[in-house]
């Protein structure tokens, strides 16, 4: 109860600028090192489903590979067309150097 997180990774498997996919409960969720802060969100972009790790990560947002549409890592907001809505987020936990992905928020 509230407590249902999932060791995903240690921080050194994704450094920063990187995404990883892991699936978690059937969930493809793609943990995102942003700024060297960690953030999960739901690997699939609100437009069309395309998948959100094979795009690009600046700052904190992610541009989906396959029309663009952007997303910030941190809220799930889409932040340009032709995305408008958007995407599931994570909970996330440091827990020394171990990732750990909880419930979406
Ligand atoms: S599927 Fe992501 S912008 Fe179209």
């Amino acid at each position: 109860m509230g407590n249902d997180f999932t060791k995903v990774a240690n921080v050194s498997d994704v450094p920063e600028g990187t995404v990883k996919v892991f699936e978690i409960n059937g969930d493809q969720i793609a943990v995102c090192n942003a700024e060297g802060k960690i953030y999960a969100i739901a690997d699939f972009c609100s437009h069309d489903n395309g998948p959100l790790d094979q795009g690009t990560l600046e700052d904190c947002q992610i541009e989906c590979p396959r029309h663009g549409a952007r997303f910030d890592v941190r809220t799930g907001q889409a932040l340009c067309l032709p995305a408008v809505m958007p995407i599931p987020t994570y909970k996330v936990e440091q827990r020394g150097q171990e990732i750990w992905v909880g419930p979406k928020q």
